[in-house]
């Protein structure tokens, strides 16, 4: 596995958030609170000039734009490193409860019986979504590029399960598929060699997505069509191949979609107008689906999460600590997510817990779109 060492010079080269420093420093206040916005005129409004005046009107200097957050910085450019660039992620311990019933919980949150796919598994979210999903009693595929990782994580989190529940009957069944979710045929495949091995599909969860940041004039046209391709064309893909294994065994199925934040909010200060776009279909889509599918018995929400560190926030973080006070002043919470905060809010929806929501977007994102 290339280290994320490897993966910087690359990143850097393709002008990693450069020039970071020049972003004014963030306020706790936003817009009207904001010194430059109070010393700001108000209008452009001619000056007004006396009847016998010949001099032509002069205006005053126009206003800037306002606000000291909400602008996009045309200088932040990151591009999505390769497959395999980056390090591998770290599951998540002390989720177990040191043998089952010890505390009392809802039956309804329990996932036993089920079979789940997670796309993008191998890695940050989709893999801390599917560990959940194996600790709440589901077999686990998991698809991604990255078939190898994929294979590696899949052994760790039956190691970390037998580490938690030590007293356990039986152990978790969790596999490794390889998909480009962006093509229809490697799907369809894939979905196929997981009903082989597993016997069904009940529940689906599609992280397999990317951000990259380039200003929209001069965003690399190939670049916005695999954007697209992997986070809309890649829902739409395992979703629909999902329903039909669903409705051709009569089976009623939850699906959870990861969106963003940024599929209802512009982020700011860094430029990813695709993205945005794309996140706000991929939001759209599970409503959608949501109605044209629950006539079958299949529920399909949205989990929008704000900023949450993966390694490859963290590391574009911490080399530009500037980026992260900027983020974090905008968040109510103070402070970004961590991937195991999403496992509660995708178990529930994929669980009975939540057998009377459909079509909903559950924002984890510390407040951020509220305000
Ligand atoms: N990290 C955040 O702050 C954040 C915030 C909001 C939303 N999201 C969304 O959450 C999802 C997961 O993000 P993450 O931070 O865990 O990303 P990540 O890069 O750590 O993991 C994504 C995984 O998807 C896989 N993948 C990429 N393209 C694929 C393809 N064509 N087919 C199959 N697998 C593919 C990658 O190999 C990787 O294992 C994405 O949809 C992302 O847009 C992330």
């Amino acid at each position: 596995m290339a280290s994320l060492n490897r993966a910087l010079p690359m990143a850097r080269s393709s002008r990693l958030i450069p020039n970071i420093s020049g972003i004014a420093s963030p306020s706790v206040y936003r817009l009207t609170h904001s010194p430059r916005a109070q010393s700001r005129p108000l209008h452009t409004t001619p000056v007004p000039l006396s009847k016998k005046s010949t001099e032509k009107p002069t205006y005053p200097t126009p206003a800037a734009p306002g606000g000291s957050h909400a602008r996009t910085d045309d200088t932040i450019t990151v591009e999505y490193p390769e497959s395999g660039d980056l390090p591998s992620s770290a599951l998540v311990s002390g989720t177990g409860r040191a043998g089952s019933n010890v505390f009392l919980a809802l039956a309804t949150f329990s996932l036993q019986g089920k079979v789940g796919v997670v796309t993008g598994g191998a890695r940050g979210l989709g893999l801390v979504m599917g560990q959940g999903m194996v600790i709440s009693g589901a077999e686990l595929a998991i698809v991604d590029l990255n078939k190898e990782e994929a294979e590696k994580q899949a052994k760790l989190i039956v190691e970390a399960f037998k580490r938690e529940y030590p007293s356990a009957k039986k152990l978790p069944k969790v596999t490794a598929h390889y998909a480009d979710v962006s093509d229809p045929e490697s799907v369809e495949s894939c979905i196929a060699e997981i009903i082989g091995a597993h016997g069904k599909i009940d529940n689906l969860v599609t992280s397999a997505g990317f951000t990259e940041n380039f200003e929209a004039i001069k965003y690399p046209i190939d670049r916005m069509r695999k954007l697209w391709g992997v986070n809309v064309d890649g829902t739409y893909l395992f979703a629909t191949a999902v329903a039909r294994h669903l409705m051709e065994r009569g089976s009623k199925g939850s699906m959870v979609f990861i969106g963003s934040m940024s599929g209802s909010i512009v982020n700011v200060p860094q430029p990813q107008a695709p993205y945005n776009a794309a996140k706000a279909a991929v939001r759209h889509l599970a409503a959608s689906l949501s109605v044209e599918w629950a006539k079958a018995g299949i529920r399909v929400n949205c989990i929008s999460p704000g900023y949450m560190l993966t390694a490859l926030t963290q590391k574009i973080l911490d080399d530009n600590p500037d980026l992260k006070k900027q983020w974090t002043s905008l968040i109510p919470q103070g402070h970004m997510g961590n991937p195991p905060d999403l496992m509660g809010p995708v178990i529930f929806l994929l669980s009975d817990a939540s057998g009377y929501v459909t079509g909903a977007d559950l924002r984890v994102d510390g407040g951020y779109t509220v305000t």
